[in-house]
Protein backbone atom coordinates (compact mmCIF):
# COMPACT_ATOMS: atom_id res chain seq x y z
CA UNK A 1 0.00 0.00 0.00
CA UNK A 2 0.97 3.50 -0.66
CA UNK A 3 2.08 5.45 2.75
CA UNK A 4 3.47 8.14 4.04
CA UNK A 5 6.51 7.18 6.50
CA UNK A 6 9.00 9.56 8.83
CA UNK A 7 12.61 7.81 10.07
CA UNK A 8 13.95 11.14 11.74
CA UNK A 9 12.83 12.77 14.47
CA UNK A 10 14.94 15.82 13.71
CA UNK A 11 13.74 16.40 10.22
CA UNK A 12 10.26 16.91 11.36
CA UNK A 13 7.33 17.26 9.10
CA UNK A 14 9.92 17.56 6.06
CA UNK A 15 11.46 14.24 6.49
CA UNK A 16 8.04 12.44 5.14
CA UNK A 17 8.38 10.41 1.98
CA UNK A 18 5.43 8.57 0.09
CA UNK A 19 6.53 5.53 -0.08
CA UNK A 20 5.10 1.29 -0.18
CA UNK A 21 4.34 -0.55 2.87
CA UNK A 22 2.91 -3.84 3.51
CA UNK A 23 -0.37 -3.73 4.44
CA UNK A 24 -1.58 -4.26 8.05
CA UNK A 25 -2.96 -7.05 9.44
CA UNK A 26 -6.28 -6.91 11.76
CA UNK A 27 -4.84 -8.55 15.61
CA UNK A 28 -6.81 -9.47 18.27
CA UNK A 29 -9.81 -6.98 18.72
CA UNK A 30 -9.05 -5.30 15.38
CA UNK A 31 -10.57 -3.84 12.67
CA UNK A 32 -8.11 -2.71 9.62
CA UNK A 33 -9.89 -0.02 7.86
CA UNK A 34 -9.54 1.08 3.59
CA UNK A 35 -8.58 5.31 4.80
CA UNK A 36 -10.87 7.41 2.19
CA UNK A 37 -9.33 10.52 5.03
CA UNK A 38 -6.67 10.94 7.09
CA UNK A 39 -6.24 13.83 9.74
CA UNK A 40 -2.54 14.62 10.80
CA UNK A 41 -2.10 17.01 14.07
CA UNK A 42 1.56 18.81 13.27
CA UNK A 43 3.24 18.65 16.38
CA UNK A 44 2.89 14.70 16.39
CA UNK A 45 6.40 14.69 15.03
CA UNK A 46 7.71 15.79 18.52
CA UNK A 47 5.32 13.27 20.62
CA UNK A 48 7.81 10.45 21.69
CA UNK A 49 5.28 7.76 20.90
CA UNK A 50 5.93 8.79 17.18
CA UNK A 51 9.35 7.22 17.30
CA UNK A 52 8.78 4.81 20.23
CA UNK A 53 6.17 1.85 21.12
CA UNK A 54 5.44 1.18 24.74
CA UNK A 55 8.29 -1.26 25.59
CA UNK A 56 10.53 2.07 24.45
CA UNK A 57 11.48 0.45 21.66
CA UNK A 58 12.27 2.11 18.18
CA UNK A 59 9.08 1.56 15.97
CA UNK A 60 10.59 3.66 12.74
CA UNK A 61 10.03 4.16 9.88
CA UNK A 62 6.58 4.85 11.56
CA UNK A 63 3.29 6.06 9.35
CA UNK A 64 2.06 9.45 11.36
CA UNK A 65 -1.65 10.56 11.35
CA UNK A 66 -4.12 9.06 14.09
CA UNK A 67 -7.49 10.58 12.45
CA UNK A 68 -9.33 8.37 10.04
CA UNK A 69 -12.68 7.97 7.90
CA UNK A 70 -12.80 5.00 6.10
CA UNK A 71 -14.68 1.76 5.32
CA UNK A 72 -14.04 -1.65 7.39
CA UNK A 73 -12.10 -4.40 5.51
CA UNK A 74 -11.62 -7.02 7.67
CA UNK A 75 -12.01 -8.18 10.99
CA UNK A 76 -9.14 -9.37 14.20
CA UNK A 77 -9.61 -12.58 16.27
CA UNK A 78 -12.85 -11.83 18.39
CA UNK A 79 -13.82 -8.40 16.85
CA UNK A 80 -17.45 -7.45 17.70
CA UNK A 81 -19.46 -4.24 17.66
CA UNK A 82 -18.68 -3.02 13.64
CA UNK A 83 -18.89 -5.28 10.78
CA UNK A 84 -17.33 -5.59 6.95
CA UNK A 85 -18.20 -2.60 4.58
CA UNK A 86 -19.38 -0.34 7.74
CA UNK A 87 -18.02 3.56 7.42
CA UNK A 88 -16.41 4.39 11.00
CA UNK A 89 -14.07 7.14 12.21
CA UNK A 90 -11.76 7.66 15.17
CA UNK A 91 -8.57 7.66 16.83
CA UNK A 92 -5.77 5.11 15.82
CA UNK A 93 -3.05 4.50 19.06
CA UNK A 94 -0.43 6.53 19.10
CA UNK A 95 2.00 3.83 19.15
CA UNK A 96 1.05 1.94 16.17
CA UNK A 97 1.23 2.58 12.21
CA UNK A 98 -0.86 5.30 11.80
CA UNK A 99 -3.98 6.54 8.71
CA UNK A 100 -1.63 8.77 5.97
CA UNK A 101 -1.75 5.49 4.23
CA UNK A 102 -4.16 3.68 2.23
CA UNK A 103 -4.83 0.46 5.26
CA UNK A 104 -4.65 1.02 9.06
CA UNK A 105 -5.26 -1.77 11.59
CA UNK A 106 -7.01 -0.35 14.86
CA UNK A 107 -8.96 -1.87 17.89
CA UNK A 108 -12.67 -1.49 16.96
CA UNK A 109 -13.30 0.05 20.37
CA UNK A 110 -11.73 3.68 19.04
CA UNK A 111 -13.86 3.51 16.24
CA UNK A 112 -17.52 4.51 15.33
CA UNK A 113 -19.69 4.10 12.88
CA UNK A 114 -19.70 7.13 10.68
CA UNK A 115 -23.10 8.06 9.33
CA UNK A 116 -23.92 8.04 5.44
CA UNK A 117 -24.55 11.66 5.46
CA UNK A 118 -21.14 12.75 6.50
CA UNK A 119 -18.51 12.97 4.35
CA UNK A 120 -15.17 10.80 4.71
CA UNK A 121 -12.96 14.60 4.97
CA UNK A 122 -15.25 15.83 7.69
CA UNK A 123 -15.28 12.74 9.75
CA UNK A 124 -11.10 12.47 9.69
CA UNK A 125 -11.09 16.10 11.12
CA UNK A 126 -13.37 15.44 14.01
CA UNK A 127 -11.86 12.77 16.22
CA UNK A 128 -8.51 14.59 17.89
CA UNK A 129 -9.95 18.48 17.79
CA UNK A 130 -13.68 16.93 18.62
CA UNK A 131 -12.84 14.85 21.37
CA UNK A 132 -10.43 16.71 22.70
CA UNK A 133 -12.84 19.63 23.02
CA UNK A 134 -15.76 17.51 24.50
CA UNK A 135 -13.45 16.16 26.83
CA UNK A 136 -11.84 19.02 28.72
CA UNK A 137 -15.01 20.86 28.43
CA UNK A 138 -17.16 18.28 30.03
CA UNK A 139 -15.09 15.69 31.30
CA UNK A 140 -11.92 17.29 33.25
CA UNK A 141 -13.58 21.17 33.05
CA UNK A 142 -16.82 20.01 34.22
CA UNK A 143 -18.37 22.86 32.80
CA UNK A 144 -21.76 24.48 33.68
CA UNK A 145 -24.23 26.74 31.99
CA UNK A 146 -23.60 30.24 32.70
CA UNK A 147 -19.44 29.69 33.08
CA UNK A 148 -17.20 32.10 31.49
CA UNK A 149 -14.58 29.90 28.94
CA UNK A 150 -11.46 31.45 27.72
CA UNK A 151 -10.91 29.64 24.36
CA UNK A 152 -7.32 30.03 23.30
CA UNK A 153 -6.97 29.22 19.77
CA UNK A 154 -10.61 30.23 18.91
CA UNK A 155 -10.02 29.88 15.13
CA UNK A 156 -7.68 26.87 15.47
CA UNK A 157 -8.86 23.23 15.40
CA UNK A 158 -9.90 22.00 18.90
CA UNK A 159 -10.55 26.11 20.05
CA UNK A 160 -13.18 26.09 17.00
CA UNK A 161 -14.64 23.09 18.40
CA UNK A 162 -14.04 24.33 22.15
CA UNK A 163 -15.95 27.71 21.10
CA UNK A 164 -19.05 25.83 19.75
CA UNK A 165 -19.22 23.05 22.13
CA UNK A 166 -19.05 25.65 24.93
CA UNK A 167 -21.76 28.09 23.52
CA UNK A 168 -24.30 25.08 23.25
CA UNK A 169 -23.37 24.14 26.73
CA UNK A 170 -24.66 27.74 27.51
CA UNK A 171 -21.06 29.24 28.76
CA UNK A 172 -20.10 33.10 28.20
CA UNK A 173 -16.91 32.59 25.54
CA UNK A 174 -14.32 34.76 25.13
CA UNK A 175 -11.43 33.39 22.64
CA UNK A 176 -8.14 34.24 21.55
CA UNK A 177 -5.80 33.98 18.69
CA UNK A 178 -3.95 35.80 16.15
CA UNK A 179 -5.46 39.13 14.85
CA UNK A 180 -6.30 37.86 11.76
CA UNK A 181 -8.50 35.29 13.46
CA UNK A 182 -10.96 37.63 15.29
CA UNK A 183 -13.92 37.05 12.83
CA UNK A 184 -12.83 33.65 12.40
CA UNK A 185 -13.43 33.01 16.05
CA UNK A 186 -16.61 35.59 16.03
CA UNK A 187 -18.32 33.21 13.61
CA UNK A 188 -17.41 29.97 15.42
CA UNK A 189 -19.54 31.66 18.20
CA UNK A 190 -17.24 33.39 20.42
CA UNK A 191 -18.64 36.01 21.83
CA UNK A 192 -15.76 38.64 23.32
CA UNK A 193 -11.93 38.07 20.82
CA UNK A 194 -8.80 38.46 22.54
CA UNK A 195 -5.97 39.71 20.17
CA UNK A 196 -3.03 37.87 22.04
CA UNK A 197 -0.50 39.97 19.81
CA UNK A 198 -1.62 43.33 20.48
CA UNK A 199 -4.11 42.90 23.60
CA UNK A 200 -3.58 41.76 26.94
CA UNK A 201 -5.22 38.47 28.00
CA UNK A 202 -5.74 40.05 31.39
CA UNK A 203 -8.02 42.47 30.26
CA UNK A 204 -10.58 39.80 30.45
CA UNK A 205 -11.40 39.30 34.21
CA UNK A 206 -12.05 36.04 36.10
CA UNK A 207 -13.36 33.60 34.08
CA UNK A 208 -14.50 30.08 35.05
CA UNK A 209 -12.78 27.52 32.56
CA UNK A 210 -9.45 28.26 30.67
CA UNK A 211 -9.14 25.86 27.62
CA UNK A 212 -5.31 26.46 26.70
CA UNK A 213 -4.25 25.03 23.69
CA UNK A 214 -1.39 27.34 23.57
CA UNK A 215 0.85 27.46 26.88
CA UNK A 216 3.71 29.26 27.81
CA UNK A 217 3.55 32.45 29.32
CA UNK A 218 -0.17 32.58 27.91
CA UNK A 219 -0.95 29.82 29.72
CA UNK A 220 0.66 31.30 32.78
CA UNK A 221 -0.81 34.61 32.75
CA UNK A 222 -4.19 32.51 31.97
CA UNK A 223 -3.80 30.62 35.38
CA UNK A 224 -4.01 33.83 37.16
CA UNK A 225 -7.49 34.39 35.34
CA UNK A 226 -9.40 31.44 37.09
CA UNK A 227 -12.07 32.44 39.37
CA UNK A 228 -12.46 29.86 43.16
CA UNK A 229 -14.24 27.15 41.92
CA UNK A 230 -13.13 27.26 38.64
CA UNK A 231 -10.72 24.71 36.14
CA UNK A 232 -7.74 25.38 34.23
CA UNK A 233 -7.49 22.99 31.16
CA UNK A 234 -4.60 22.33 29.16
CA UNK A 235 -3.82 19.99 26.33
CA UNK A 236 -0.13 21.47 26.28
CA UNK A 237 1.25 20.52 29.39
CA UNK A 238 0.82 21.59 32.93
CA UNK A 239 0.75 25.04 33.34
CA UNK A 240 3.95 26.63 34.41
CA UNK A 241 2.20 28.42 37.67
CA UNK A 242 -0.97 26.60 38.64
CA UNK A 243 -3.90 28.56 39.54
CA UNK A 244 -4.05 29.43 43.50
CA UNK A 245 -7.91 28.33 44.34
CA UNK A 246 -8.32 25.95 41.09
CA UNK A 247 -7.33 22.66 39.74
CA UNK A 248 -4.82 22.52 36.36
CA UNK A 249 -5.50 19.36 34.48
CA UNK A 250 -3.63 18.38 31.24
CA UNK A 251 -4.71 15.86 29.50
CA UNK A 252 -4.21 13.70 26.35
CA UNK A 253 -6.97 12.73 24.46
CA UNK A 254 -8.34 9.06 24.52
CA UNK A 255 -11.11 7.52 21.91
CA UNK A 256 -14.30 6.84 22.74
CA UNK A 257 -16.92 6.04 20.78
CA UNK A 258 -19.93 6.98 22.21
CA UNK A 259 -18.48 10.73 22.80
CA UNK A 260 -17.60 10.10 18.60
CA UNK A 261 -21.19 9.62 18.25
CA UNK A 262 -22.08 12.85 20.35
CA UNK A 263 -19.89 14.89 18.15
CA UNK A 264 -20.86 13.71 14.89
CA UNK A 265 -24.23 13.96 15.09
CA UNK A 266 -24.02 17.47 16.24
CA UNK A 267 -22.40 17.99 12.58
CA UNK A 268 -25.13 16.04 11.33
CA UNK A 269 -28.03 18.65 12.63
CA UNK A 270 -25.74 21.71 12.15
CA UNK A 271 -25.12 22.68 16.19
CA UNK A 272 -20.97 21.90 14.94
CA UNK A 273 -19.41 23.68 12.15
CA UNK A 274 -15.69 21.56 11.38
CA UNK A 275 -12.64 23.57 10.72
CA UNK A 276 -11.03 22.25 7.22
CA UNK A 277 -8.58 24.26 6.28
CA UNK A 278 -6.86 22.25 2.76
CA UNK A 279 -7.40 18.98 1.56
CA UNK A 280 -4.79 17.42 -0.29
CA UNK A 281 -4.17 13.79 -2.14
CA UNK A 282 -2.10 11.00 -0.51
CA UNK A 283 0.66 12.04 -3.45
CA UNK A 284 0.50 15.79 -2.61
CA UNK A 285 0.57 15.20 1.55
CA UNK A 286 4.09 15.45 2.26
CA UNK A 287 3.75 19.44 0.19
CA UNK A 288 0.40 19.74 1.87
CA UNK A 289 1.75 19.05 5.74
CA UNK A 290 4.91 21.54 4.90
CA UNK A 291 3.08 24.48 4.08
CA UNK A 292 5.36 27.76 3.53
CA UNK A 293 2.49 30.02 4.48
CA UNK A 294 0.52 30.36 7.27
CA UNK A 295 -2.75 27.73 7.49
CA UNK A 296 -5.69 28.32 9.28
CA UNK A 297 -7.91 25.04 10.33
CA UNK A 298 -6.58 21.57 9.91
CA UNK A 299 -5.24 19.96 6.39
CA UNK A 300 -6.92 16.89 5.30
CA UNK A 301 -5.45 13.93 3.48
CA UNK A 302 -8.18 12.94 1.13
CA UNK A 303 -6.76 9.16 0.14
CA UNK A 304 -9.98 7.78 -1.52
CA UNK A 305 -12.59 10.31 -2.70
N1 LIG B 1 -3.16 16.72 24.60
C1 LIG B 1 -4.00 16.42 23.61
O1 LIG B 1 -4.73 15.44 23.67
C2 LIG B 1 -4.07 17.30 22.40
C3 LIG B 1 -5.09 17.11 21.47
C4 LIG B 1 -5.19 17.98 20.37
C5 LIG B 1 -4.27 19.00 20.22
N2 LIG B 1 -3.26 19.15 21.13
C6 LIG B 1 -2.30 20.25 21.00
O2 LIG B 1 -3.03 21.47 21.05
C7 LIG B 1 -2.35 22.44 20.26
C8 LIG B 1 -3.35 23.08 19.29
O3 LIG B 1 -3.79 22.11 18.36
P1 LIG B 1 -4.72 22.53 17.14
O4 LIG B 1 -4.85 21.32 16.30
O5 LIG B 1 -5.95 23.22 17.63
O6 LIG B 1 -3.76 23.59 16.41
P2 LIG B 1 -4.15 24.80 15.46
O7 LIG B 1 -5.26 24.41 14.55
O8 LIG B 1 -2.88 25.31 14.88
O9 LIG B 1 -4.78 25.89 16.47
C9 LIG B 1 -4.02 26.65 17.37
C10 LIG B 1 -4.44 28.11 17.20
O10 LIG B 1 -3.84 28.89 18.23
C11 LIG B 1 -3.10 29.95 17.63
N3 LIG B 1 -1.94 30.30 18.44
C12 LIG B 1 -0.94 29.48 18.80
N4 LIG B 1 -0.03 30.15 19.52
C13 LIG B 1 -0.48 31.43 19.61
C14 LIG B 1 0.02 32.61 20.21
N5 LIG B 1 1.15 32.62 20.91
N6 LIG B 1 -0.71 33.74 20.10
C15 LIG B 1 -1.85 33.74 19.39
N7 LIG B 1 -2.38 32.66 18.79
C16 LIG B 1 -1.69 31.52 18.90
C17 LIG B 1 -2.67 29.39 16.29
O11 LIG B 1 -2.27 30.40 15.40
P3 LIG B 1 -0.90 30.15 14.55
O12 LIG B 1 -1.21 29.01 13.64
O13 LIG B 1 -0.68 31.43 13.84
O14 LIG B 1 0.17 29.83 15.56
C18 LIG B 1 -3.95 28.67 15.86
O15 LIG B 1 -4.91 29.55 15.35
C19 LIG B 1 -1.19 21.71 19.57
O16 LIG B 1 -0.02 21.96 20.32
C20 LIG B 1 -1.57 20.25 19.69
O17 LIG B 1 -0.46 19.40 19.72
C21 LIG B 1 -3.14 18.32 22.21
Amino acid sequence: MKAIVVTDQAAGTAGMTLVERPEPQAAINDVVVRIHASGFVPTEISWPSTWADRLGRDRTPSIPGHELAGVVTALGYGTTGLSVGQRVFGLTDWTRDGTLAEYAAVEARNLAPLPGDVDFTVGASLPISGLTAWQGLFQHGRLRAGQTVLAHGAAGAVGSLVTQLAREAGAYVIGTGRAADRQMALDFGAQEFVDLDNDSVEEVGGVDLVFDVIGGDIGKRSAGLIRAGGTFVSVVGPPEAPPADAPAIDFVVESDRAQLGEVVQRVRDGRLRTNIGTVASLDDAVAALNPTDRVTGKTIISILP
